[in-house]
Protein backbone atom coordinates (compact mmCIF):
# COMPACT_ATOMS: atom_id res chain seq x y z
CA UNK A 1 0.00 0.00 0.00
CA UNK A 2 2.50 2.85 -1.29
CA UNK A 3 -0.09 5.31 0.52
CA UNK A 4 0.39 4.05 4.01
CA UNK A 5 4.46 2.83 3.31
CA UNK A 6 5.13 6.77 2.44
CA UNK A 7 3.70 7.99 5.35
CA UNK A 8 5.23 5.85 7.78
CA UNK A 9 8.39 6.46 5.98
CA UNK A 10 8.29 9.89 6.48
CA UNK A 11 7.51 10.25 9.60
CA UNK A 12 10.64 7.40 10.44
CA UNK A 13 12.86 10.12 8.55
CA UNK A 14 13.49 13.40 10.34
CA UNK A 15 17.42 13.18 9.98
CA UNK A 16 17.44 15.56 6.58
CA UNK A 17 16.45 19.12 7.61
CA UNK A 18 20.64 19.54 8.19
CA UNK A 19 20.93 19.98 4.58
CA UNK A 20 19.79 23.25 2.91
CA UNK A 21 16.32 23.36 1.21
CA UNK A 22 13.38 25.06 1.72
CA UNK A 23 11.33 24.99 4.43
CA UNK A 24 7.75 26.20 5.36
CA UNK A 25 5.47 28.85 3.28
CA UNK A 26 8.76 27.87 0.54
CA UNK A 27 8.18 24.82 0.70
CA UNK A 28 4.66 24.20 -0.25
CA UNK A 29 4.90 26.70 -3.04
CA UNK A 30 7.98 24.89 -4.32
CA UNK A 31 5.76 21.41 -4.11
CA UNK A 32 3.03 23.43 -5.70
CA UNK A 33 5.57 24.34 -8.43
CA UNK A 34 6.42 20.52 -9.19
CA UNK A 35 3.11 19.96 -9.56
CA UNK A 36 2.09 22.49 -12.45
CA UNK A 37 5.92 22.83 -13.62
CA UNK A 38 8.05 19.79 -12.16
CA UNK A 39 11.18 21.10 -14.67
CA UNK A 40 10.76 25.09 -13.86
CA UNK A 41 10.46 23.81 -10.03
CA UNK A 42 13.67 21.69 -10.91
CA UNK A 43 15.37 25.09 -11.87
CA UNK A 44 14.39 27.33 -9.65
CA UNK A 45 15.27 24.82 -6.28
CA UNK A 46 18.85 24.60 -7.77
CA UNK A 47 18.94 28.43 -7.95
CA UNK A 48 18.23 28.86 -4.77
CA UNK A 49 20.17 26.20 -3.09
CA UNK A 50 22.65 25.09 -5.40
CA UNK A 51 23.96 22.03 -5.44
CA UNK A 52 22.41 19.91 -2.87
CA UNK A 53 18.95 20.59 -1.79
CA UNK A 54 16.60 18.63 0.83
CA UNK A 55 12.88 18.44 0.66
CA UNK A 56 11.74 17.23 4.20
CA UNK A 57 8.38 15.61 5.54
CA UNK A 58 6.31 14.44 3.89
CA UNK A 59 8.47 13.50 0.71
CA UNK A 60 11.71 13.04 2.28
CA UNK A 61 14.05 13.36 -1.22
CA UNK A 62 17.23 15.09 -1.61
CA UNK A 63 18.23 16.33 -5.12
CA UNK A 64 21.51 16.81 -6.09
CA UNK A 65 22.90 18.61 -8.91
CA UNK A 66 26.40 17.80 -8.28
CA UNK A 67 27.66 15.04 -10.74
CA UNK A 68 30.39 13.88 -8.02
CA UNK A 69 26.86 12.66 -6.37
CA UNK A 70 25.55 11.85 -9.06
CA UNK A 71 28.51 9.29 -10.34
CA UNK A 72 28.29 8.27 -6.24
CA UNK A 73 25.04 7.02 -6.52
CA UNK A 74 24.62 5.27 -9.79
CA UNK A 75 28.24 4.00 -9.82
CA UNK A 76 30.86 3.85 -6.58
CA UNK A 77 27.70 2.93 -4.31
CA UNK A 78 25.41 1.87 -6.32
CA UNK A 79 24.40 -1.69 -3.90
CA UNK A 80 23.36 0.54 -1.76
CA UNK A 81 21.13 2.27 -4.03
CA UNK A 82 17.69 0.71 -5.04
CA UNK A 83 15.00 2.60 -7.53
CA UNK A 84 13.26 5.59 -5.02
CA UNK A 85 10.18 6.38 -4.68
CA UNK A 86 9.30 8.19 -7.54
CA UNK A 87 9.92 4.76 -9.28
CA UNK A 88 8.29 2.78 -7.09
CA UNK A 89 4.84 4.88 -8.05
CA UNK A 90 5.45 2.91 -11.32
CA UNK A 91 5.55 -0.93 -9.76
CA UNK A 92 1.69 -0.21 -10.15
CA UNK A 93 1.26 -1.10 -13.74
CA UNK A 94 5.00 -2.58 -14.30
CA UNK A 95 5.10 -4.89 -11.10
CA UNK A 96 8.54 -6.30 -10.86
CA UNK A 97 9.80 -5.59 -14.25
CA UNK A 98 13.27 -4.40 -14.77
CA UNK A 99 12.47 -0.50 -13.88
CA UNK A 100 11.20 -1.15 -10.46
CA UNK A 101 12.81 -4.16 -9.25
CA UNK A 102 14.33 -3.56 -6.32
CA UNK A 103 15.40 -6.87 -5.37
CA UNK A 104 19.20 -7.26 -6.94
CA UNK A 105 19.12 -11.15 -7.40
CA UNK A 106 16.25 -11.10 -9.31
CA UNK A 107 16.37 -8.14 -11.32
CA UNK A 108 19.82 -9.20 -12.23
CA UNK A 109 18.56 -12.52 -13.60
CA UNK A 110 15.84 -10.59 -15.67
CA UNK A 111 18.05 -8.34 -16.71
CA UNK A 112 20.43 -10.84 -18.33
CA UNK A 113 17.40 -12.46 -20.14
CA UNK A 114 16.49 -9.29 -21.10
CA UNK A 115 19.33 -7.19 -22.56
CA UNK A 116 19.89 -10.89 -24.69
CA UNK A 117 17.17 -10.62 -26.56
CA UNK A 118 17.89 -6.67 -26.84
CA UNK A 119 21.52 -7.49 -27.91
CA UNK A 120 22.70 -6.70 -31.07
CA UNK A 121 21.64 -10.07 -33.28
CA UNK A 122 18.26 -9.48 -32.13
CA UNK A 123 18.93 -5.56 -33.29
CA UNK A 124 19.44 -6.29 -36.66
CA UNK A 125 16.49 -8.54 -37.12
CA UNK A 126 14.16 -6.00 -36.00
CA UNK A 127 16.29 -2.91 -38.51
CA UNK A 128 14.09 -4.46 -40.79
CA UNK A 129 11.01 -3.98 -39.18
CA UNK A 130 11.78 -0.66 -38.28
CA UNK A 131 12.76 0.21 -41.98
CA UNK A 132 9.19 -0.83 -43.50
CA UNK A 133 7.21 0.63 -40.93
CA UNK A 134 8.29 4.13 -41.44
CA UNK A 135 8.73 3.63 -45.03
CA UNK A 136 5.05 2.61 -45.04
CA UNK A 137 4.39 6.08 -42.49
CA UNK A 138 5.99 8.20 -45.20
CA UNK A 139 4.05 6.70 -48.15
CA UNK A 140 0.99 7.88 -46.12
CA UNK A 141 2.40 10.91 -45.71
CA UNK A 142 2.77 11.02 -49.53
CA UNK A 143 -0.41 9.33 -50.43
CA UNK A 144 -2.09 11.91 -48.37
CA UNK A 145 -0.23 15.34 -49.92
CA UNK A 146 0.62 15.84 -46.03
CA UNK A 147 2.48 19.04 -45.75
CA UNK A 148 1.82 19.65 -42.16
CA UNK A 149 2.17 17.37 -39.26
CA UNK A 150 2.27 16.85 -35.43
CA UNK A 151 5.51 15.08 -35.33
CA UNK A 152 4.76 14.64 -31.48
CA UNK A 153 1.48 12.64 -32.92
CA UNK A 154 3.45 10.90 -35.89
CA UNK A 155 6.55 9.59 -33.99
CA UNK A 156 3.62 8.25 -31.47
CA UNK A 157 1.93 6.28 -34.15
CA UNK A 158 5.12 5.15 -35.69
CA UNK A 159 6.77 4.02 -32.76
CA UNK A 160 3.96 1.81 -31.49
CA UNK A 161 3.46 0.53 -34.43
CA UNK A 162 6.88 -0.53 -34.45
CA UNK A 163 6.71 -1.72 -30.42
CA UNK A 164 3.93 -3.63 -31.40
CA UNK A 165 5.42 -5.42 -33.47
CA UNK A 166 8.78 -6.34 -32.88
CA UNK A 167 7.60 -6.42 -28.95
CA UNK A 168 4.55 -7.65 -28.96
CA UNK A 169 4.36 -9.48 -32.59
CA UNK A 170 2.06 -9.72 -35.40
CA UNK A 171 -1.05 -11.09 -33.45
CA UNK A 172 -1.57 -7.86 -32.33
CA UNK A 173 -4.97 -6.96 -33.76
CA UNK A 174 -5.79 -3.37 -34.55
CA UNK A 175 -8.44 -3.01 -31.58
CA UNK A 176 -6.04 -4.39 -28.78
CA UNK A 177 -3.13 -2.02 -30.16
CA UNK A 178 -5.59 1.09 -29.31
CA UNK A 179 -6.30 -0.45 -26.05
CA UNK A 180 -2.89 -0.52 -25.24
CA UNK A 181 -1.50 2.43 -26.69
CA UNK A 182 -4.56 4.39 -24.40
CA UNK A 183 -4.12 1.93 -21.33
CA UNK A 184 0.14 3.18 -21.65
CA UNK A 185 -1.01 6.97 -21.88
CA UNK A 186 -3.43 6.96 -18.98
CA UNK A 187 -1.88 4.32 -16.84
CA UNK A 188 1.72 5.97 -17.21
CA UNK A 189 0.66 9.80 -16.65
CA UNK A 190 -1.35 8.46 -13.66
CA UNK A 191 1.18 7.27 -11.84
CA UNK A 192 3.15 10.20 -12.53
CA UNK A 193 0.67 12.41 -11.32
CA UNK A 194 1.14 10.32 -8.04
CA UNK A 195 5.10 11.12 -7.69
CA UNK A 196 4.22 14.64 -7.19
CA UNK A 197 1.20 14.32 -4.55
CA UNK A 198 2.15 15.07 -1.13
CA UNK A 199 -0.48 12.43 -0.02
CA UNK A 200 -1.54 10.82 -2.90
CA UNK A 201 -4.70 8.99 -2.73
CA UNK A 202 -4.35 5.33 -2.49
CA UNK A 203 -5.34 3.55 -5.71
CA UNK A 204 -7.93 1.40 -4.10
CA UNK A 205 -10.09 4.48 -3.10
CA UNK A 206 -12.81 4.05 -5.45
CA UNK A 207 -12.48 7.45 -7.45
CA UNK A 208 -13.79 8.16 -10.25
CA UNK A 209 -9.93 8.33 -12.22
CA UNK A 210 -8.63 5.16 -10.31
CA UNK A 211 -11.63 2.89 -11.82
CA UNK A 212 -10.42 4.64 -14.62
CA UNK A 213 -6.77 3.53 -14.43
CA UNK A 214 -7.91 0.38 -12.86
CA UNK A 215 -10.18 -0.89 -16.06
CA UNK A 216 -6.79 0.68 -18.69
CA UNK A 217 -4.25 -1.41 -16.30
CA UNK A 218 -6.58 -4.94 -16.11
CA UNK A 219 -6.88 -4.07 -20.10
CA UNK A 220 -2.98 -3.86 -20.41
CA UNK A 221 -2.74 -7.06 -18.41
CA UNK A 222 -5.43 -9.20 -20.54
CA UNK A 223 -3.52 -8.58 -23.59
CA UNK A 224 -0.07 -8.85 -22.40
CA UNK A 225 -1.23 -12.47 -21.07
CA UNK A 226 -3.52 -13.36 -24.08
CA UNK A 227 -0.51 -12.68 -26.21
CA UNK A 228 1.47 -14.65 -23.98
CA UNK A 229 -1.19 -17.51 -23.56
CA UNK A 230 -0.97 -17.95 -27.25
CA UNK A 231 2.62 -18.11 -27.50
CA UNK A 232 2.62 -20.71 -25.07
CA UNK A 233 0.09 -23.12 -26.85
CA UNK A 234 1.76 -22.56 -29.86
CA UNK A 235 5.07 -23.50 -27.91
CA UNK A 236 7.14 -23.30 -31.44
CA UNK A 237 10.51 -22.18 -30.47
CA UNK A 238 11.94 -22.02 -34.05
CA UNK A 239 8.84 -19.07 -35.43
CA UNK A 240 9.63 -16.56 -32.14
CA UNK A 241 10.06 -13.75 -33.58
CA UNK A 242 8.99 -10.65 -31.37
CA UNK A 243 10.49 -9.72 -27.94
CA UNK A 244 7.16 -11.23 -25.83
CA UNK A 245 7.75 -14.65 -28.14
CA UNK A 246 11.51 -15.08 -27.43
CA UNK A 247 11.62 -14.09 -24.19
CA UNK A 248 8.80 -17.37 -23.63
CA UNK A 249 11.86 -19.61 -23.87
CA UNK A 250 14.79 -17.64 -23.01
CA UNK A 251 17.05 -19.12 -20.06
CA UNK A 252 19.65 -17.36 -18.17
CA UNK A 253 22.42 -19.04 -19.74
CA UNK A 254 24.04 -19.19 -16.32
CA UNK A 255 21.42 -20.75 -14.52
CA UNK A 256 19.37 -22.25 -17.06
CA UNK A 257 16.41 -20.59 -15.44
CA UNK A 258 13.41 -18.96 -17.35
CA UNK A 259 11.05 -16.46 -16.37
CA UNK A 260 8.08 -16.95 -14.14
CA UNK A 261 4.79 -16.18 -16.23
CA UNK A 262 4.07 -13.03 -13.76
CA UNK A 263 7.82 -12.12 -14.72
CA UNK A 264 7.25 -12.38 -18.29
CA UNK A 265 4.23 -10.62 -17.90
CA UNK A 266 5.87 -7.57 -15.71
CA UNK A 267 8.73 -7.30 -18.22
CA UNK A 268 6.52 -7.28 -21.29
CA UNK A 269 4.45 -4.09 -19.97
CA UNK A 270 7.70 -2.70 -18.49
CA UNK A 271 9.31 -2.89 -22.04
CA UNK A 272 6.32 -1.64 -24.02
CA UNK A 273 5.98 1.30 -21.65
CA UNK A 274 9.66 2.03 -20.82
CA UNK A 275 10.41 1.67 -24.50
CA UNK A 276 7.90 3.71 -27.16
CA UNK A 277 7.44 6.64 -25.65
CA UNK A 278 10.30 7.42 -24.66
CA UNK A 279 11.58 6.92 -28.19
CA UNK A 280 8.54 8.40 -29.57
CA UNK A 281 9.76 12.00 -27.39
CA UNK A 282 13.05 11.90 -28.27
CA UNK A 283 12.25 11.84 -32.12
CA UNK A 284 9.74 14.57 -31.93
CA UNK A 285 12.28 17.13 -30.36
CA UNK A 286 15.28 15.95 -32.40
CA UNK A 287 12.78 16.34 -35.24
CA UNK A 288 11.84 19.65 -34.05
CA UNK A 289 15.68 20.54 -33.77
CA UNK A 290 16.38 19.46 -37.37
CA UNK A 291 13.21 21.35 -38.35
CA UNK A 292 14.76 24.70 -36.67
CA UNK A 293 18.29 24.42 -38.05
CA UNK A 294 18.03 24.00 -41.85
CA UNK A 295 21.87 23.85 -42.19
CA UNK A 296 22.34 20.89 -39.74
CA UNK A 297 19.61 19.03 -42.00
CA UNK A 298 21.63 19.79 -45.05
CA UNK A 299 24.97 18.23 -43.75
CA UNK A 300 22.86 15.38 -42.81
CA UNK A 301 21.00 14.99 -46.30
CA UNK A 302 24.73 14.85 -47.98
CA UNK A 303 26.34 12.53 -45.17
CA UNK A 304 23.15 10.03 -45.66
CA UNK A 305 23.53 10.05 -49.71
CA UNK A 306 24.74 6.96 -51.26
CA UNK A 307 25.22 5.33 -47.32
CA UNK A 308 24.85 1.87 -46.12
CA UNK A 309 21.79 0.96 -44.62
CA UNK A 310 21.85 1.19 -40.65
CA UNK A 311 21.41 -2.34 -39.04
CA UNK A 312 23.54 -1.95 -35.99
CA UNK A 313 25.00 0.74 -33.69
CA UNK A 314 27.89 0.78 -35.81
CA UNK A 315 26.22 3.82 -37.44
CA UNK A 316 28.34 5.80 -35.14
CA UNK A 317 30.79 5.63 -37.36
CA UNK A 318 29.40 5.04 -40.57
CA UNK A 319 26.88 7.93 -39.84
CA UNK A 320 28.87 10.05 -37.87
CA UNK A 321 27.04 13.03 -38.37
CA UNK A 322 23.23 11.69 -37.80
CA UNK A 323 25.03 9.98 -34.92
CA UNK A 324 26.30 13.34 -33.09
CA UNK A 325 22.91 15.11 -33.80
CA UNK A 326 20.74 12.51 -32.07
CA UNK A 327 22.78 12.60 -28.77
CA UNK A 328 22.79 16.32 -29.07
CA UNK A 329 19.02 16.11 -29.45
CA UNK A 330 18.89 14.06 -26.23
CA UNK A 331 21.18 16.03 -24.73
CA UNK A 332 19.29 18.95 -24.81
CA UNK A 333 15.22 17.40 -24.51
CA UNK A 334 16.90 14.61 -22.54
CA UNK A 335 14.18 12.35 -22.67
CA UNK A 336 13.43 11.34 -18.94
CA UNK A 337 14.33 14.41 -17.11
CA UNK A 338 14.45 12.88 -13.71
CA UNK A 339 15.45 9.60 -11.85
CA UNK A 340 15.04 8.35 -8.31
CA UNK A 341 16.98 6.48 -6.06
CA UNK A 342 16.44 5.11 -2.29
CA UNK A 343 19.62 4.53 0.16
CA UNK A 344 19.44 1.27 2.05
CA UNK A 345 22.36 2.27 4.29
CA UNK A 346 23.14 5.87 5.89
CA UNK A 347 25.53 7.66 2.94
CA UNK A 348 27.34 10.71 3.19
CA UNK A 349 27.10 13.71 0.53
CA UNK A 350 30.76 15.74 1.04
CA UNK A 351 29.51 17.59 4.76
CA UNK A 352 26.17 15.66 5.17
CA UNK A 353 25.21 12.82 6.47
CA UNK A 354 22.40 11.17 4.32
CA UNK A 355 20.35 8.85 6.78
CA UNK A 356 18.76 5.08 5.29
CA UNK A 357 15.94 5.18 3.52
CA UNK A 358 16.10 8.83 1.68
CA UNK A 359 14.97 9.33 -1.61
CA UNK A 360 17.25 10.87 -3.81
CA UNK A 361 16.99 12.85 -7.21
CA UNK A 362 19.13 13.13 -10.29
CA UNK A 363 18.17 16.26 -12.33
CA UNK A 364 19.37 14.97 -15.57
CA UNK A 365 17.30 18.01 -17.45
CA UNK A 366 19.37 20.74 -15.33
CA UNK A 367 23.20 18.54 -15.79
CA UNK A 368 22.72 18.31 -19.73
CA UNK A 369 21.17 22.37 -20.14
CA UNK A 370 24.05 23.41 -17.36
CA UNK A 371 26.82 25.87 -18.17
CA UNK A 372 29.11 24.18 -15.87
CA UNK A 373 29.55 21.24 -18.35
CA UNK A 374 28.29 22.48 -21.53
CA UNK A 375 29.39 26.14 -23.76
CA UNK A 376 26.58 27.51 -24.97
CA UNK A 377 24.59 25.08 -23.02
CA UNK A 378 21.06 26.00 -24.79
CA UNK A 379 22.59 25.89 -28.42
CA UNK A 380 21.79 22.54 -30.83
CA UNK A 381 25.17 21.75 -31.32
CA UNK A 382 26.16 18.73 -32.69
CA UNK A 383 29.48 19.46 -33.10
CA UNK A 384 30.48 19.37 -29.48
CA UNK A 385 30.84 15.80 -29.63
CA UNK A 386 33.52 15.74 -32.72
CA UNK A 387 36.13 13.52 -31.08
CA UNK A 388 33.98 12.94 -27.28
CA UNK A 389 32.99 9.43 -26.33
CA UNK A 390 29.52 10.04 -24.91
CA UNK A 391 29.97 7.14 -22.19
CA UNK A 392 33.03 8.77 -20.83
CA UNK A 393 31.06 11.98 -19.66
CA UNK A 394 29.88 12.08 -16.41
CA UNK A 395 27.60 14.89 -17.37
CA UNK A 396 26.07 12.91 -20.50
CA UNK A 397 23.03 10.78 -18.22
CA UNK A 398 19.95 10.16 -21.23
CA UNK A 399 20.24 6.42 -20.78
CA UNK A 400 21.53 6.88 -16.74
CA UNK A 401 24.96 5.54 -15.72
CA UNK A 402 26.06 2.24 -14.52
CA UNK A 403 24.25 -1.22 -13.78
CA UNK A 404 20.40 0.46 -14.12
CA UNK A 405 21.50 1.66 -17.37
CA UNK A 406 18.95 1.66 -19.64
CA UNK A 407 18.46 -1.85 -21.45
CA UNK A 408 16.84 -0.84 -24.31
CA UNK A 409 19.83 2.06 -25.43
CA UNK A 410 21.13 0.31 -28.37
CA UNK A 411 17.36 -0.54 -30.03
CA UNK A 412 16.27 3.28 -29.67
CA UNK A 413 19.22 4.47 -30.61
CA UNK A 414 18.87 2.60 -34.17
CA UNK A 415 15.31 3.33 -34.26
CA UNK A 416 15.68 6.87 -33.81
CA UNK A 417 18.55 7.05 -36.46
CA UNK A 418 16.84 4.49 -39.32
CA UNK A 419 13.62 6.88 -38.76
CA UNK A 420 15.18 10.43 -38.76
CA UNK A 421 17.47 9.25 -41.95
CA UNK A 422 14.48 8.17 -43.56
CA UNK A 423 12.34 11.28 -43.32
CA UNK A 424 15.06 13.63 -44.01
CA UNK A 425 15.73 11.58 -47.21
CA UNK A 426 12.11 12.36 -48.47
CA UNK A 427 11.57 15.52 -47.10
CA UNK A 428 12.88 19.44 -46.00
CA UNK A 429 11.39 20.06 -42.49
CA UNK A 430 10.60 23.77 -41.24
CA UNK A 431 9.28 24.37 -37.77
CA UNK A 432 5.58 26.09 -37.85
CA UNK A 433 6.08 28.87 -35.76
CA UNK A 434 9.22 30.68 -34.89
CA UNK A 435 10.65 28.58 -31.58
CA UNK A 436 10.30 24.85 -29.92
CA UNK A 437 7.22 24.03 -28.47
CA UNK A 438 7.29 24.79 -24.38
CA UNK A 439 8.75 20.87 -23.05
CA UNK A 440 6.86 19.01 -20.20
CA UNK A 441 7.71 16.28 -17.98
CA UNK A 442 5.29 13.29 -18.13
CA UNK A 443 7.52 10.81 -16.69
CA UNK A 444 9.62 11.53 -20.48
CA UNK A 445 9.50 15.08 -22.12
CA UNK A 446 7.07 16.06 -23.81
CA UNK A 447 6.10 19.16 -26.39
CA UNK A 448 3.39 20.46 -24.65
CA UNK A 449 1.15 21.21 -27.57
CA UNK A 450 2.52 18.76 -30.19
CA UNK A 451 5.55 19.48 -32.58
CA UNK A 452 4.05 21.07 -35.57
CA UNK A 453 6.24 20.67 -38.34
CA UNK A 454 6.02 21.87 -42.28
CA UNK A 455 6.95 19.18 -45.02
CA UNK A 456 8.48 20.00 -48.43
CA UNK A 457 9.48 17.08 -51.06
CA UNK A 458 12.65 16.65 -51.65
CA UNK A 459 12.62 13.57 -54.14
CA UNK A 460 11.75 13.09 -57.57
C1 LIG B 1 15.32 7.30 -26.47
C2 LIG B 1 14.78 6.29 -25.87
C3 LIG B 1 15.03 5.91 -24.43
C4 LIG B 1 15.51 6.65 -23.39
C5 LIG B 1 15.97 8.10 -23.41
C6 LIG B 1 15.56 5.78 -22.23
C7 LIG B 1 16.02 6.18 -20.99
C8 LIG B 1 16.12 5.35 -19.89
C9 LIG B 1 16.65 5.74 -18.61
C10 LIG B 1 17.14 7.13 -18.25
C11 LIG B 1 16.61 4.67 -17.81
C12 LIG B 1 17.08 4.58 -16.36
C13 LIG B 1 16.01 5.08 -15.44
C14 LIG B 1 16.51 5.17 -14.01
O1 LIG B 1 17.70 5.10 -13.76
O2 LIG B 1 15.68 5.34 -13.13
C15 LIG B 1 16.04 3.58 -18.56
C16 LIG B 1 15.84 2.32 -18.08
C17 LIG B 1 15.23 1.33 -18.80
N1 LIG B 1 14.85 1.37 -20.13
FE1 LIG B 1 15.07 2.93 -21.37
N2 LIG B 1 15.10 4.56 -22.58
C18 LIG B 1 14.78 4.58 -23.91
C19 LIG B 1 14.31 3.54 -24.68
C20 LIG B 1 14.08 2.28 -24.20
C21 LIG B 1 13.64 1.16 -25.00
C22 LIG B 1 13.41 1.19 -26.51
C23 LIG B 1 13.46 0.12 -24.14
C24 LIG B 1 13.01 -1.29 -24.42
C25 LIG B 1 12.71 -1.80 -25.58
C26 LIG B 1 13.82 0.56 -22.80
C27 LIG B 1 13.77 -0.20 -21.67
C28 LIG B 1 14.26 0.19 -20.45
C29 LIG B 1 14.27 -0.68 -19.27
C30 LIG B 1 13.70 -2.08 -19.19
C31 LIG B 1 14.90 0.03 -18.24
C32 LIG B 1 15.20 -0.46 -16.84
C33 LIG B 1 16.57 -1.09 -16.82
C34 LIG B 1 16.99 -1.64 -15.47
O3 LIG B 1 16.73 -1.01 -14.46
O4 LIG B 1 17.60 -2.72 -15.48
N3 LIG B 1 14.20 1.88 -22.90
N4 LIG B 1 15.76 4.03 -19.84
Amino acid sequence: MPFFKNLRNSFSLSGIRHIPGPRGLEFVKLMFHFKRDSLGALEETEKKFGTIASYGWPINTIIIYDTKLIKQVLGDKRKIYVKGAQTDEMKVVMGNGLVTNNDRKSWLRSRVIVSKELGPAAITGFSRIIYELTKKRINSWKENGSSNLDFSLEMRNLTFAIAGKTLLGSDLTEEDARIVDEAVLYTSKMAHDHMFELFPLPYWVPTKKNREFHRHNNNLSSIVKRLLNQEKAHSDEAKAKSILQRLVYAKNPDTGEGLSDRELKDEVITLLIAGYETTSNSLAWIFGLLANHIDIQDELREELRNAEEITSINFKNSHPKLYRAIVEGIRLYTTIPMSSRKNLEDDQFGEYKVPKGTSIVIPVWNIHRSEKHWDDALRFNPKRFEGVEVNRLDHYLPFSKGERRCVGENFSLIEVAIIVSEVLKSYKLELEGTSLPRAVSHVSLKPENGMPIKLTRIEA
